[in-house]
C-alpha cells in the first residue's frame, strides 16, 4: 500500500497506484504517448500521482513536460485557431511587401535575413513564418498545435514558400542540431510551461554562437491580477511566488481560455535568461493601454498594468568569444 499525499498546488489528496495499474496515456490521435511512456518507465509512484492531479500543477517530471498540461494545451490552442482567434490571423498582402519592418519595428533584426536559419518557436498560426520566409529566410515553425501549424502550411503553399513545420513543446528540441539557427523569434508562450529555464537552455543550444533571440512574455504581475473591484481597480490576487499552474480568474483579459498557464518571475523570465547563456540587450514593454478605453475592455486593464515584456537578447559566445571589439584602453593623463 503506498503512502496518500497531497498535491503541491491545490493540496488535493491523491493516492498513488502502483506501476502496473495504470493504462498508458494516449494523446488526441489516439496513438499511445511516448513521453507518457518514459514518464511510466522512471517515475516513481507518487511522483505520478502529483502528475496526474487535475488541478495541472505538477509539470517537473524527472525534467520531462507534463502531458496534461500539454494536451490540455494543445487542444486550447487547435480550439483558438479554428475559431479564428487573433492569434491565428496570417500575414496579409500588405504586410509582405515589408516583412522584416512589419515583424520587427524597433530594429532588432538585421537588414537582411537571406540565407539565415530562423526559427520560429510557439509560433504557429501562419504570421511569423510566412514574413521570414517571404524575406529570403530558411524557416522552422515549432508548434504544438496542429492546427495552428495547419495555418503555416496552407499559407507557405499558397504563397509558393518553403516552411519547415514542426510539432512540438518549445521545451523539447530534440528535432535541431546544436547551434543551427541565426535567429529565434517566440511570440508570447512562455506561459504554457512551468519550467521556462528549460525553454532557454534548449534555445541556447540550438542557436549559433551570437544568435539574435527576440521574445514576448506575459508580465508576471499582469498575471497576479485576478478581478476588477467596484472601485474599477485591479486586485492582485495571486501571490508573485506562487508555484503550479495559475487558478481562473474573474478578469479573463489576457488569458487564452481552456488553456494551463504559468506566472514566471523576473528572476526566472530575465534571470534564467542570462544564466542560459544569453546577454540581454534590449526590453520593451509594448503598450496595450488605451486612454479612452472602458473597464471591461482589456486596454482599460492595460493602462495600469503593462501585459508584455519583449526582450532581444544575443547568444553568448560558447568559447567565450565576443563579436566586439576589445574596449580600448582609458586615457589618464599619464598614459
Ligand atoms: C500567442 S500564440 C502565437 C502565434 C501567432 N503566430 C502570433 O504571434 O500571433 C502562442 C502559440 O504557442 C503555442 N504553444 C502553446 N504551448 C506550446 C508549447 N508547449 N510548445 C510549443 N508551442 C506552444 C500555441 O499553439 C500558439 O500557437
Amino acid at each position: 500500500m503506498l503512502t496518500p499525499l497531497r498535491c503541491q498546488n491545490c493540496t488535493k489528496k491523491l493516492t498513488p497506484q502502483k506501476k502496473d495499474d495504470r493504462k498508458i496515456d494516449r494523446d488526441v490521435s489516439g496513438s499511445t504517448s511516448l513521453m507518457t511512456v518514459a514518464i511510466e518507465a522512471v517515475v516513481p509512484a507518487q511522483r505520478r500521482a502529483l502528475s496526474d492531479c487535475s488541478c495541472n500543477s505538477f509539470n517537473r517530471l524527472n525534467g520531462q513536460p507534463s502531458m496534461t498540461n500539454v494536451k490540455q494545451n494543445r487542444a486550447a490552442w487547435n480550439r483558438l485557431a479554428e475559431t479564428g482567434s487573433q492569434f491565428a490571423n496570417v500575414a496579409t498582402d500588405e504586410e509582405l511587401k515589408n516583412p522584416l519592418q512589419t515583424l520587427e519595428t524597433r530594429g532588432w533584426l538585421p537588414p537582411s535575413v537571406t540565407g539565415l536559419n530562423v526559427l520560429c518557436l510557439a509560433g504557429g498560426g501562419g504570421w511569423q513564418s510566412i514574413l521570414y520566409a517571404a524575406a529570403g529566410a530558411n524557416v522552422s515553425v515549432v508548434d504544438l498545435s496542429p492546427s495552428m501549424l495547419a495555418l503555416d502550411r496552407h499559407e507557405a503553399e499558397r504563397r509558393n514558400l518553403k516552411v519547415n513545420c514542426v510539432e512540438t513543446s518549445m521545451d523539447d528540441l530534440s528535432e535541431f542540431d546544436d547551434a543551427y539557427f541565426d535567429i529565434v523569434h517566440q511570440p508570447v508562450s512562455t506561459c504554457y510551461v512551468s519550467d521556462i529555464g528549460r525553454v532557454y537552455r534548449e534555445i541556447a543550444r540550438v542557436s549559433k554562437d551570437n544568435a539574435i533571440y527576440i521574445s514576448q512574455h506575459k508580465q508576471p504581475t499582469s498575471l497576479q491580477i485576478v478581478r476588477r473591484d467596484h472601485h474599477d481597480n485591479y486586485v492582485l490576487g495571486i501571490q508573485y511566488y506562487h508555484e503550479g499552474a495559475l487558478p481562473a480568474t474573474t478578469d479573463v483579459s489576457y488569458r487564452e481560455p481552456g488553456a494551463v498557464e504559468y506566472m514566471h518571475r523576473w528572476d526566472q523570465l530575465v534571470g534564467e535568461l542570462c544564466r542560459s547563456g544569453f546577454v540581454l540587450e534590449d526590453l520593451r514593454e509594448p503598450y496595450r493601454g488605451d486612454p479612452h478605453a472602458q473597464p471591461g475592455h482589456f486596454r482599460h486593464r492595460g493602462r495600469y498594468i503593462a501585459p508584455y515584456v519583449r526582450l532581444k537578447a544575443r547568444r553568448q559566445s560558447r568559447t567565450g568569444e565576443t563579436t566586439e571589439q576589445p574596449a580600448s584602453r582609458i586615457w589618464t593623463p599619464d598614459s
